[in-house]
């Protein structure tokens, strides 16, 4: 039986995952929205370029639960995203709403499913899926930390003229304005970055890489970013597949590691077909850690916000 993967949200980053998924041929796709007719007429564009791709795998749009039924894989990107001069905090009530609803009915329907929560402000709706879903948190990840990383190479690919493909780099904590891009784990093709760029231009690129999400919505003005998202979702969803037991920046619930019990957080991990197998714990300086212990307190809060309503 081919493996399937329900996207919970038709909009442009579920759409946008659903093509690479549907294009990639690895999985069933079911693509789900409350809004009618929507995830009919993506299935149905995306059913008609499977020919022209030689992939054979099924693509259903959906507004029934009922279809979802039986995923291995649930990616929850239904709600609604940051518009100019929004924070993703600012997405927190009316998304955890959304959240609990649609965690709930398709955890029913997909007992042994694992989460990939990508719905603003991550971290805490990563943590809302785990309580509503009662699955194991290793089944239960966000994503963040991949698309971080993928803008602060980009923005470094920039700046050298080097192919982003050969940078290499981890950034962790929550997928907020407090992240923590890691200059002393980024590597050019396993040379420090310090040999290449001096500290302040560093800093100026962390500063970006922080900003990337808002630099998007400033520049389209009615939405934020889906494809690079959808791209480090779909990087998630084919480790947890094909067991490739990458190592991954993923929101992570954090059992003691880095000082850290019951809050989700951006973290280095192993993922394959368990989902998360192994969170690496590296060596922080005392002002990274410092910065990680704040992006975990702002997590925290929200949390507390979100549960208390
Ligand atoms: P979008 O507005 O294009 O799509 C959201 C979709 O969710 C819409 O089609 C809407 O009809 C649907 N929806 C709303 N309520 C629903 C419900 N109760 N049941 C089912 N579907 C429902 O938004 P976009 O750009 O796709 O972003 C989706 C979410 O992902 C946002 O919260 C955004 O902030 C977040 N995001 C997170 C990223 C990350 O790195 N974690 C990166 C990019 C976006
Ligand atoms: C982003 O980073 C809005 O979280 C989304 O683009």
């Amino acid at each position: 039986m081919n493996t399937k993967v329900s996207v919970l949200g038709a909009g442009n980053v579920g759409a946008t995952t659903a093509h690479l998924i549907v294009q990639s041929g690895l999985a069933d796709v079911v693509l789900f929205d409350i809004s009618d007719g929507v995830p009919q007429g993506k299935a149905l564009d995306l059913a008609e370029a499977r020919p022209l791709w030689n992939v054979a795998s099924s693509i259903v749009g959906t507004n029934d639960f009922g279809d979802t039924r039986g995923s291995d894989i649930i990616v929850v990107t239904a709600g609604l995203p940051r518009k100019p001069g929004m924070s993703r905090d600012d997405l927190l009530h009316a998304n955890a709403g959304v959240i609990r609803q649609v965690v709930s009915e398709t955890a029913k329907l997909s007992p042994d499913a694992l989460f990939i929560v990508v719905t603003n402000p991550m971290d805490v709706m990563t943590q809302i899926s785990r309580e509503v879903s009662g699955f194991k948190s290793s089944r239960v990840i966000g994503m963040g930390g991949i698309l971080d990383a993928s803008r602060f190479r980009t923005f470094i690919s920039f700046e050298l003229g080097i192919s982003p493909e050969d940078i290499e780099t981890i950034v962790l904590g929550g997928h907020g304005d407090f992240m923590v891009p890691l200059p002393e784990y980024t590597t050019v093709k396993g040379i420090p970055l310090k040999e290449f760029i001096a500290p302040e231009r560093i800093n100026e690129l962390i500063h970006r890489a922080r900003n990337g999400g808002a630099e998007i919505v400033a520049l389209l003005k009615t939405g934020s970013a889906y494809y690079a998202p959808a791209a480090s979702v779909f990087q998630m969803v084919k480790s947890v597949i094909l067991d490739e037991k990458r190592l991954l920046p993923c929101a992570a619930l954090l059992d003691g590691e880095y000082g850290i019990k019951g809050t989700y957080v951006g973290v280095p991990v192993i993922l394959g077909r368990n989902g998360v197998e192994k969170i690496i714990e590296l060596n922080l300086t005392d002002d990274e850690a410092a910065q990680f212990s704040k992006s975990a307190h702002a997590v925290r809060e929200m949390v507390a916000i979100a549960l208390s309503k």
